[in-house]
Formats: structure tokens, C-alpha cells, sequence
């Protein structure tokens, strides 16, 4: 049996604590769901205005991605995931209060701004704090923080429906500002990433960090690995061109991720329920059965992830995950939609995804590049992947409308099926290696 050291301890607080960004990040996509109706009757949207209205936090999440990518190497990961949490309180109390729909937008795109940033430093830091032997671990919190944060918000959403009579949308944003101060204050208590500390020349610092987070001769032995790849690093002066490969990789992963149709099944799986006949008033009680089901198979990742590696967890899911969405279209295709089956269906394809796609995509983007280029690389395929997500949600009810559900379904599973291939063939098992190893693997010699 393994023993848990203080040490031990500490890092898994401190990666629990860095996961809240993933909270947040899943509350502010989510809160929306709620909200949408009730603004566009009080403000009488028409569609351009509504889709402008949804897509505005993506605009800022873009941003985000952009502001993370440059500020982090310069101010450090710490302060800059305190700029998120900021982004996501001003934009709570922003949306809660806004006078107009002018303000509302802007406080939406403040809002992404958070979700952006937070989505590449919340699981970068995670990974730069965890030891080799738990980082797929600790980076899978982040998603199931995700996953908690897409279920509070339908639940908060529809607690604020069911109690305030005028102008629920309102308390709905204004909840999220809740837990971005708990994220703030518990934020004062993280320490600044030990990598990034060396490569700002902070060594002494760095081996402090190391010693509260590891035993001290796993701390030291960790320590002179850093620097022995800073001073490597430094020498061959590795950069974005030196990590074609692994670019490649994070990027593909990403945007495979989305076209899985994962947001497109979570945000309008009550609406597919609905249109096959079993939906109607449960809606929402769907909704929280799939929130459910995401968030407790994001604990089989948590479990797996270091124990049978990255690719099993992969290429096992994705293969659920095919399956499922091939007999999706076949039920539609043949017109069997009434009825369990298609709700089972989607609720296996759920929590396929839920232990494999969802966490290890962010577990390997967030391992496989040296530290002098992580923080840029992470952000090159963070924002493919939120490219990804705009080009679903803009054309899933064109694809629905136009080709069918069938077809739009057959499609999905075509992409997950290249993601198969792509992840048995050419992307490499990431297990147990430390992020100085790593290197060895990827970086290409010049
Ligand atoms: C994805 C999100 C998705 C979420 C669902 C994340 O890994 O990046 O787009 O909404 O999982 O749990």
C-alpha cells in the first residue's frame, strides 16, 4: 500500500484547490442555458441578437486564451489565475446587475475572458505542481471541477426559476461571484509553480516549493531535474518550432475532442429527448441526470489514469463513445427514437466520454510540452479546442435541420472514430513520466 505523506497531502489541496478554476469555468458555460430565455422575451431578442448574445463569452474566451498565453510567463501562473478569478467575479456582478443589454454583453465577455484564462492555466499549474506518478490524476479534478460547475449552475439556474418571480436571470449570474471569492482566498494560500520559478532564475524559491510538496529527497532529486532541463533547455533554445509533433498532437486532441459532439449532446440533450418524444416537462430533470452521470464517471479517469495510462482510458472510451453515437443514428435513422434505448444510449456516450476524452485531453496537452514553451503551446491547442467548440454550436441545428439527426450523429462518430486511430496509432502513452522526461520524447532535435 502506498503512504500518504503531509507532503503528499498538500499537493493534493493545493491541485484541488488550482481545479476550483475548472468550477468556474463549467458554471459560466452552463449558467446560460438557464438564462437565455428569460433575457431574450425581457429584451426581446431577435436571433441575431440572442446568438450574439450566447456567443459573446466565447469572443472573450478567445481573448482569454491570448491574455493567459502572454501574461503568465511574465507575471507567473499564480497571479495570473487570480486575474482569472477576478474576470469571473466582475462578470457575475456585472451580468447580475447590468442596466441594458449592452452591459450584459460586456459582462459576458468579461466572463469568457475568466473561462479562457482558466482553461490554460487552471490544468498547466495542476501539472506543474503533481508528481509524475499522480499527474493524470490531479489534472482529471480539473474536469470533474468542470463537471461540478456545468451541474451547480443547472441546478442554481433552476432553484432561481422556480423561487424569483420577476428577473431570474439575474441572481443566476450573480451566483457564480460566490465561488470565485472562495477561489480567490483559497488561491492566497497556493504557491507559485516550481518550474516557472526556475525558469525565472528563482531557484532558491523553487527548492522552498519543492520541500512543502515533496518528501525531502524526492523534492531535491526533482528540483535538480528542473534545473537540468532549464540549463538543456536554454542551451538548444527550444522553442514553438521544436514541438511540431507534440503541437500537432494537443491540437488534433482538442479539436477532436469537440467534434465528438460532446457540448452539443450536453446542452441540447434535452432538446434531442424532447424531439424523440420522451422529453416534454422533464427536461431539466434530464439535463441533472446527464450533469450526474458526466460528473461520476469523471472519477473513473481520476482512479485509472495512472494506473492503465492515457491510451487505454482513450481508445477504451472512445470506443464506447463510437458505438453509442453509430446506434444514436441508427435509432433515428430508422425512426425508433420513443422509448429507453435512445436515453440509454446518450447516457453511455456521456460517461464514455466522462472517463476518457473529457480529462485526458486536457491531462496530455497540459504534459507533453517543455516549460520554456508550455504556457504558448497550451494555448495554441486550448484555443483550437474553443474554436472547435464555436464551429459545433454554430452548426449543430444547421447539421440537425439540413442533414438530419441521423446523419449529424454519423458524423460525430466518424470524428471519434479518426480520434480512435489517431490516439491508438500515433499518440504516445504520457504515464508516469515527469515533465522533464517528457521532453525527451517530444522535443525534436533541431
Ligand atoms: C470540454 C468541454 C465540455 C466538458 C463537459 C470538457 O473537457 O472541454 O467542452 O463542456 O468537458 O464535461
Amino acid at each position: 500500500m502506498m503512504t500518504i505523506t503531509n507532503a503528499d497531502k498538500r499537493t493534493n489541496l493545493i491541485c484541488l484547490t488550482v481545479a476550483i478554476g475548472g468550477l468556474l469555468f463549467g458554471f459560466d458555460t452552463a449558467v446560460i442555458s438557464g438564462a437565455v430565455g428569460l433575457i431574450k422575451t425581457q429584451y426581446l431578442l431577435d436571433t441575431t441578437r440572442e446568438g450574439w448574445f450566447v456567443s459573446s463569452g466565447l469572443v472573450g474566451c478567445i481573448a482569454g486564451v491570448l491574455v493567459a498565453g502572454m501574461l503568465s510567463d511574465r507575471i507567473g501562473r499564480k497571479r495570473t489565475i487570480l486575474v482569472s478569478a477576478l474576470a469571473f467575479f466582475i462578470s457575475g456582478i456585472g451580468c447580475g446587475f447590468a442596466g441594458g443589454f449592452a452591459e450584459l454583453v460586456t459582462a459576458r465577455i468579461v466572463g469568457g475572458v475568466g473561462v479562457g484564462m482558466a482553461s490554460v492555466i487552471s490544468p498547466m499549474l495542476i501539472a506543474e505542481f503533481a508528481p509524475a506518478d499522480r499527474r493524470g490524476r490531479m489534472i482529471a479534478y480539473y474536469q470533474l471541477a468542470i463537471t461540478v460547475g456545468i451541474l451547480l449552475a443547472y441546478c442554481s439556474d433552476a432553484f432561481f426559476v422556480a423561487t424569483v418571480a420577476r428577473e431570474a436571470w439575474r441572481p443566476m449570474f450573480v451566483a457564480m461571484a460566490v465561488p470565485s471569492v472562495v477561489f480567490v482566498l483559497l488561491l492566497l494560500r497556493v504557491p507559485e509553480s516550481p518550474r516557472w520559478l526556475v525558469a525565472r532564475g528563482r531557484k532558491d524559491k523553487a527548492l522552498e516549493v519543492l520541500n512543502r510538496l515533496r518528501p525531502m529527497v524526492v523534492a531535491e532529486k526533482e528540483y535538480a531535474q528542473i534545473v537540468g532541463a532549464a540549463v538543456r533547455d536554454t542551451d538548444r533554445r527550444v522553442s514553438l518550432a521544436m514541438v511540431r509533433m507534440p503541437l500537432l498532437i494537443g491540437i488534433l486532441l482538442a479539436v477532436f475532442q469537440q467534434f465528438s459532439g460532446i457540448n452539443a449532446i450536453i446542452y441540447y440533450g434535452p432538446s434531442i429527448f424532447e424531439a424523440a418524444g420522451i422529453g416534454g416537462s422533464n427536461a431539466l430533470i434530464f439535463q441533472v441526470i446527464i450533469g450526474v452521470i458526466n460528473m461520476l464517471f469523471t472519477i473513473v479517469a481520476i482512479r485509472w489514469s495512472d494506473k492503465y495510462g492515457r491510451k487505454f482510458l482513450l481508445t477504451t472510451g472512445l470506443s464506447g463513445i463510437v458505438l453509442s453515437l453509430v446506434l444514436c443514428g441508427v435509432l433515428f435513422y430508422t425512426g425508433h427514437t420513443q422509448g429507453i434505448f435512445l436515453l440509454v444510449l446518450l447516457l453511455l456516450y456521456i460517461a464514455c466520454f466522462a472517463f476518457s476524452l473529457g480529462p485526458v485531453t486536457w491531462i496530455i496537452i497540459n504534459e507533453i510540452f517543455p516549460t520554456p514553451v508550455r504556457v504558448r503551446a497550451v494555448a495554441v491547442c486550448t484555443m483550437a479546442l474553443w474554436i472547435a467548440v464555436w464551429v459545433v454550436g454554430q452548426f449543430f441545428p444547421w447539421m440537425l435541420a439540413k442533414m438530419g439527426a441521423a446523419v449529424t450523429f454519423w458524423l460525430f462518430a466518424g470524428f471519434s472514430l479518426a480520434n480512435f486511430v489517431f490516439s491508438w496509432r500515433v499518440v504516445k502513452e504520457t504515464r508516469g513520466k515527469t515533465l522533464e522526461e517528457m521532453e525527451e520524447v517530444f522535443v525534436a532535435p533541431h
